[in-house]
């Protein structure tokens, strides 16, 4: 994880940094810091804590280079704290890195420099690699570029680094290896970052670095792209970025998740555009319709994916199964990856992301794809790593989501997921013309009842206040809605630091039913259409045992009003899709919770948005 930004060209370099570090702050929060390149000396300003500190930090310096980089952090080796924080130095002082990543086999160089005399003063694994490219430079006499290539030839692990060097302020090294890197491309001017969104008001031409390649960016030339392990010369492609400053602000609203929450309806609809002609009673997805024949021939499909995305994968198996008939497994990457897996030549891989940049599901992606397997990417950022190894895939466009809390993604993932298993049930004859047609015009009035459930705030705001001091939740679904449950639960843990846990409500009487009493609030995900009965029964169950009952319940139903403590009603629609409608009280509820609480929505402690390490 972590966010690095850079600068070279004409302006300031110092704003433009700053500005970036706070885009990218949701990459990692634990530190923050700069380096700006003089031709006499660097100005590092670096501190524990956010960017607003470093900002506060930085004012008593000078500030007016116009070449440097900065990096938000997220701690992998070292506690967070000042010396831990990038960038990192050289023994020398001439040389500067910030890195995103992980170099596993720092241990043993550290040892080596050591040896030769080199010392530290961090516990990074960065300035380890640092200190290795100034000890190349040094041996070999070589220019920053070629120092910082032998080094990378020595280094297991991933990595985004920029480095700098005190000798020549007219260049910048960058190198990408398992974590994202982009450079933005201006008249005169270069840009770097982690993603778009630091340069995206000053370019909209972009090259993203693939894996085992670096560049050397200097003034006034072409950027000079280069195979870390060969040295061969690549000419780089050019991509036109397909979003603009507005959508990375937060537009009047309070936080990021907030405003993610209630741009729903329209990225759900972003979702469908131009893919559900339910007129024409086509669904139009080129990723399924140009591989139609692997798709028919699937004997398994297996998905992979981490946290929420994990859950939009649980849905998008009860929907792949029960639409299309094709068998589905849902795997952890993380676990799948290293569990010597059965893989199939026939198999079709799907992983989902959000990012697209999650290192476990693209280490799971790429074990699929050595073994044969066709491999599907749903993600959400365009270009992203996952997007670029696999063989076809849908973007869920719903645009760029800041808050760490998934929320517009998700749902942008369960529409993807309705709209493959509708065209792959359709094309496979397990879905009925007319059922096919009657599923197709619900869920193309899916914004619609988002817009409408968005309408439960108030309502879901006196709830918050009742519960927000509770120290457990529960969250109970069956069928389509245990994976609802289930992100429910992620949700309010992760924003509100509330311990939560999802459950298929059937499942709570073979042990955590023992947890209910007064003081137990449990959301129940109690629809209409979807084992409507045997949720009241297990409604019942937690009021006999005193439970408070949180109950997301279809407009208009009167049993389960009786039994709950609260009831939060959302429109009807078919079961398949309950789990986008019943998400959003369920956002609201975790994400007003955590606002009384005072806890940092945006950006909950420890995490990170973009998982980039294992
Ligand atoms: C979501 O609220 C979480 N922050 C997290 O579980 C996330 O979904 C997970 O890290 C996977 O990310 P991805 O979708 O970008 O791969
Ligand atoms: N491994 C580095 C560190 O712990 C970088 C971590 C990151 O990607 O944020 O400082």
């Amino acid at each position: 994880m972590c966010g690095i930004v850079g600068y070279i060209g004409n302006r300031e370099a110092y704003p433009i940094i700053i500005n970036g570090l706070k885009r990218l702050e949701y990459r990692g929060y634990d530190s923050a810091g700069f380096v700006l390149n003089y031709p006499e000396n660097f100005e590092l300003v670096k501190t524990k804590g956010k960017v607003s500190e470093l900002e506060e930090k930085a004012k008593a310096s000078k500030l007016t280079a116009n070449v440097g980089m900065g990096h938000t952090r997220w701690a992998t080796h070292g506690e967070p704290n000042d010396c831990n924080s990038h960038p990192h130095m050289s023994n020398n002082g001439e040389l500067v890195l910030v890195h995103n990543g992980i170099i596993e086999n720092y241990e043993s160089i550290k040892i080596k420099l050591k040896e030769l005399g080199f010392t530290f003063q961090s516990d990074t694994d960065t300035e380890v690699l640092v200190n290795l490219v100034q000890y190349f430079q040094d041996k070999e006499n070589a220019n920053l570029c070629d120092a910082v290539r032998y080094a990378l030839n020595e280094v297991v692990g991933a990595f985004a680094i920029a480095v700098m060097n005190n000798r020549n302020t007219d260049e910048i090294v960058v190198a990408r290896l398992g974590s994202p890197l982009a450079i933005g491309i201006g008249e005169d001017e270069y840009f770097i970052a982690s993603d778009a969104s630091p340069f995206v008001e000053f370019t909209k031409d972009a090259i993203y670095l693939e894996d085992g390649e670096m560049a050397c960016i200097r003034r006034g030339e072409k950027i000079d792209v280069r195979t870390i392990i060969s040295n061969e010369t690549v000419a780089p492609s050019v991509q036109e970025l397909q979003f603009d400053l507005e959508q990375i602000e937060k537009g009047g609203y309070d936080h990021f998740m907030l405003k993610e929450i209630y741009e729903q309806p329209k990225s759900i609809h972003d979702t469908m555009r131009g893919r559900l002609l339910t007129d024409e009673g086509i669904i139009r997805m080129a990723g399924i319709w140009d591989h139609q024949e692997r798709f028919n021939s699937a004997k398994r499909i297996i998905i992979v994916a981490c946290g929420t995305s994990w859950h939009a994968g649980l849905v998008g198996e009860y929907l792949i199964e029960e639409l299309a008939r094709i068998p589905v497994e849902v795997e952890y990457a993380s676990e799948f990856r290293y569990r010597n897996p059965i893989i199939k030549k026939n198999d079709i891989v799907i992983a989902i992301s959000q990012s697209g940049e999650t290192a476990d599901t693209l280490a799971a992606l790429k074990l699929a794809k050595e073994q044969g397997a066709f491999i599907y990417g749903i993600c959400n950022v365009v270009g992203s790593s996952i997007a670029r190894i696999t063989d076809a895939g849908s973007y869920t466009h719903a645009g760029p989501e800041i808050g760490v809390a998934s929320t517009k993604a998700f749902t942008a993932q369960l529409t993807i997921l309705s709209l493959i298993a509708l065209k792959l049930g359709k094309h496979n004859g397990n879905l009925s013309k007319a059922r096919y047609h009657e599923l197709c015009l619900e869920l193309e009035n899916i914004p619609k009842l988002v817009e409408e459930t968005l309408k439960t705030n108030d309502a879901v705001v006196e709830i918050a206040k009742k519960f927000k001091d509770a120290e457990n939740f529960l969250y109970l679904g069956r069928g389509y809605n245990f994976p609802t449950a289930l992100e429910g639960a992620l949700k309010l843990k992760e924003i509100s630091y509330i311990h939560a846990e999802g459950y298929p409500a059937a499942e709570m009487k073979h042990g955590p039913i023992a947890l209910i009493d007064e003081n137990m609030p449990v959301v129940v995900i109690a629809t209409k259409k979807g084992h409507y009965d045997k949720v009241v029964s297990n409604i019942q169950e937690i009021k006999s045992r005193k439970g408070k009952i949180i109950a997301i319940v279809t407009r208009g139903d009167s049993q389960v009003r009786e039994l709950a403590d609260y009831c939060i009603e959302i429109p009807d629609t078919a079961e398949e899709f309950t789990p986008i409608v019943a998400s959003i009280p369920l956002q609201l509820l975790s994400y007003h919770i955590a606002v009384m609480r005072g806890a940092n929505v945006d950006q909950p402690r420890n995490l990170a948005k973009s998982v980039t390490v294992e």
